[in-house]
């Protein structure tokens, strides 16, 4: 097809030159020149484009943590330089040998097996294959066109090699917009673009790793007050959960948002420091026993105090200042306000929230509509107004949480931290 339509291009200024021989050559020329250059220069934009597109996705990229989002931003990249219609960035899962992807939704996480389709084939042998008609091809499977109505023509899918030469994915373009199949400077863009984003997406996977490590230290870490306080796994889960929601309302950065929800589990770890009989008593507490309890804001600040790291900073002044209130009236240091850090004011609602909907050794659980008309009193004077608001916006996501994460002696030990 392709060398088809290269002699039907050449053939016409040939018979045209040959006809229009015994006029002047030089207009025959000039038109023939004008012609080659307007291609030139058609070329050239077009290759302006690709590689303006190629600078501003890879800085967007270069600082891009989040490792699905960073999938989604390649996909995209890959789309405009080659000017296709569909691409995906799929990432090799060797634990459970497969590829996966996330969808333009950003949502959903597409899997397939490593040693199946196009992509399979790609990522298992390492070379690059441009398919002009797939459906011509037995490794295309037909079944997401089928379920979809879309119709894949071409499909063009480069390797994805790791700093050590393992494969570590593949990027893949589907049916190029204009100018027919995917020619071979395509391959090579493709192949610079996805030499291009293996090192962003080794870094994404780093990081992931890391917060994946932290994250399970930090659970770890908070649950050992378990021992010492009645308040189950759940509830750390619980009241993570329902920050992080909080603070989306009132649209904290995401990163940001994730510090949070990771440092709300250790808002009460310096519970470890207050004796046991004052943490089991069923009944009211003593003034005495009040000032001992009262002292676990600072016993949790002490413990992840002086840290370089964002997530402990933000760890410790949850664990400081949870039980501050708006009105001056709260503990360990009877701030007001918006001197009240705001992530210590979200903290408040939510684990307030989470310790009047459940049971306690020293009270039965309140039902919804009596918590939420208890935060409603407490607004302006325990609670900010703008924090209980949000709560309010986002209460169908708590509720749901709260249902998912019920109080369970067997779930608690199972319960993980959900993500954002
Ligand atoms: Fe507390
Ligand atoms: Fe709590």
């Amino acid at each position: 097809m392709k060398v088809k339509s290269k002699k039907s291009q050449t053939a016409v200024p040939q018979k045209r030159s040959s006809r229009l021989s015994k006029k002047p050559r030089s207009l025959s020329q000039q038109t023939h020149v004008i012609a080659t250059m307007e291609k030139k220069i058609a070329r050239l934009n077009e290759w302006r484009r690709r590689l303006a597109a190629l600078l501003k996705y890879g800085k967007q990229a270069a600082v891009m943590t989040n490792l699905d989002d960073l999938l989604l931003l390649l996909a995209d990249q890959a789309k405009t330089v080659l000017n296709a219609e569909r691409a995906t960035v799929f990432i090799v899962d060797k634990k459970n040998q497969e590829l996966w992807s996330k969808v333009a939704t950003g949502t959903q996480t597409i899997r397939v097996p490593l040693d199946k389709g196009i992509a399979g084939a790609v990522a298992v042998s390492g070379h690059l294959l441009n398919i002009r008609d797939v459906y011509n091809d037995p490794r295309f499977n037909p079944d997401v066109d089928k379920k979809t109505g879309y119709r894949t023509r071409s499909v063009l899918t480069a390797p994805m090699f790791s700093a050590k030469n393992d494969v570590i994915g593949v990027f893949q373009v589907l049916n190029r917009k204009v100018g027919g199949n995917f020619d071979q400077q395509d391959e090579e863009l493709l192949t610079l673009l996805s030499e291009q984003a293996s090192a962003h997406v080794e870094n994404a996977q780093l990081y992931q790793e890391i917060r994946k490590v932290t994250q399970e230290t930090i659970i770890r870490l908070a649950a050992a007050v378990e021992y010492k306080d009645q308040d189950t796994r759940a509830h750390l889960t619980r009241v993570s959960q329902y920050a992080a929601f909080i603070a989306r309302e009132m649209d904290f950065a995401k990163e940001w948002i994730e510090n949070l929800r990771l440092a709300m589990p250790m808002h009460d770890i310096g519970k470890i420091g207050v004796p046991d009989a004052i943490l089991h008593k069923p009944g009211k507490l003593t003034p005495e026993e009040w000032v001992e309890m009262k002292k676990h804001p600072r016993h949790g600040a002490e413990i992840l105090k002086d840290s370089d790291n964002e997530l402990m900073k933000m760890s410790a002044i949850v664990a400081l200042y949870h039980h501050e209130k708006w009105d001056g009236s709260g503990y360990p240091q009877s701030i007001k306000g918006t001197d009240i850090p705001i992530e210590a004011r979200i903290a408040a609602v939510a684990d307030v929230f989470d310790a009047l909907t459940s049971k306690r050794i020293y009270k039965p659980s309140f039902s919804l509509e009596e918590t939420v008309g208890i935060l409603d009193k407490e607004c302006g004077s325990h609670f900010d107004p703008d924090v209980v608001a949000a709560f309010h916006r986002c209460l169908p996501k708590i509720i749901e949480v709260m249902k998912m994460y019920a109080d369970n002696p067997n779930q608690a030990e199972s319960v993980q931290l959900p993500t954002c």
